[in-house]
């Protein structure tokens, strides 16, 4: 059941170029959230009639809720601002996340700020002993490579690659990736594939789950506007059991959705 929780602003971090770390002090919402469920954020700069944004859950934790956010546009803008002891509205839980056990290798796939939601499942995934997650991680410049520190403290191991070269292997993500599924499907190892970020990765990730028969877990990013099921701005396609195709809404059926049923 998702509340409203006034929110006290923690800390408020670089996360490199463009990112930032936001921790707000949050104890209903922490006790209750999900990998892989997002939060949808009031920010306090912009006027009271401005919709709220959503944001996938970076770590929930001890009574704090951390979100790691680009700055786009007006609203990240705007919460670029806020400062610590200020307070914050967010609403939440909101979604399906990402299952909590894993049948395999966990292989965790992000792209730029896609990694948010994957830290929180590595971190649950560890807590809880399933398995040992590997994260590929991919970005246009070694500057879009978010948060590994974070995973390598938690004992991830992290796989990289940029557009440019400049970090880990040149090209894309999914390079890693084939090598690290090559390599487990020669050892008839089982993996299970959890994925957010850009629409391509989503889909190639999509499209290998399938391909090997394996889970795959992907986080839809879809453009939202109400956050709770009642503006149909987020639809998405996806296959029902019986074969017939069902309008979707991100925003209460996922963003977490099952690689099969995803119709592109
Ligand atoms: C479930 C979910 C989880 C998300 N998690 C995160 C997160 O962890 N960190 C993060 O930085 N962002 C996340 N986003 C995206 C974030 O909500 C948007 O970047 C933000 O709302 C943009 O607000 P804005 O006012 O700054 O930009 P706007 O001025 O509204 O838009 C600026 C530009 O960004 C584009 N844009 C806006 N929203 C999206 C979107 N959802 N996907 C792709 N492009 C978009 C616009 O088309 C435009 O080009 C998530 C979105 C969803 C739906
Ligand atoms: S954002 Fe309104 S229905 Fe999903």
């Amino acid at each position: 059941m998702a509340i409203n929780e006034i929110t006290r602003v923690a800390s408020h971090e670089p996360a490199g170029p463009g990112y930032r770390f936001l921790v707000l002090d949050a104890p209903q919402l922490a006790a209750q959230l999900v990998p892989g469920q997002f939060v949808h954020v009031k920010v306090p700069a912009l006027e009271a009639s401005a919709l709220r944004r959503p944001f996938s859950v970076f770590d929930a934790d001890n009574g704090q809720v951390a979100l790691l956010y680009k700055n786009v546009g007006r609203g990240t803008a705007a919460l670029n601002t806020v400062q610590p002891g200020e307070t914050v509205e967010v609403m939440g839980p909101l979604g399906h996340g990402f299952p909590e056990t894993c049948k395999g290798v966990p292989l965790l796939v992000g792209g730029g700020y896609g990694v948010a939601p994957l830290y929180f499942l590595a971190k649950r995934l560890l807590a809880a002993g399933i398995g040992k997650p590997i994260l590929f991680v991919g970005g246009r410049t070694k500057d879009d490579l978010l948060a590994l520190d974070r995973f390598a403290a938690l004992g991830v191991e992290v796989r990289t690659a940029t557009n440019d070269g400049s970090e880990g292997v040149k090209g894309f993500v999914t390079e890693p990736l084939d090598d690290a599924l090559i390599e487990l499907r020669q050892k008839d190892e089982p993996f299970e594939l959890f994925t957010c970020g850009p629409d391509g990765l989503l889909k190639a990730v999509a499209m290998r789950a399938t391909g090997t028969g394996m889970p795959g877990w992907i986080s839809m990013d879809r453009h939202m506007v109400c956050g709770v099921g009642a503006c149909f701005a987020c639809i998405q396609k996806v296959k029902l059991p019986n074969g017939d195709v069902f309008n979707a809404r991100c925003c209460v059926n996922g963003p977490v959705f099952k690689a099969e049923d995803l119709v592109w």
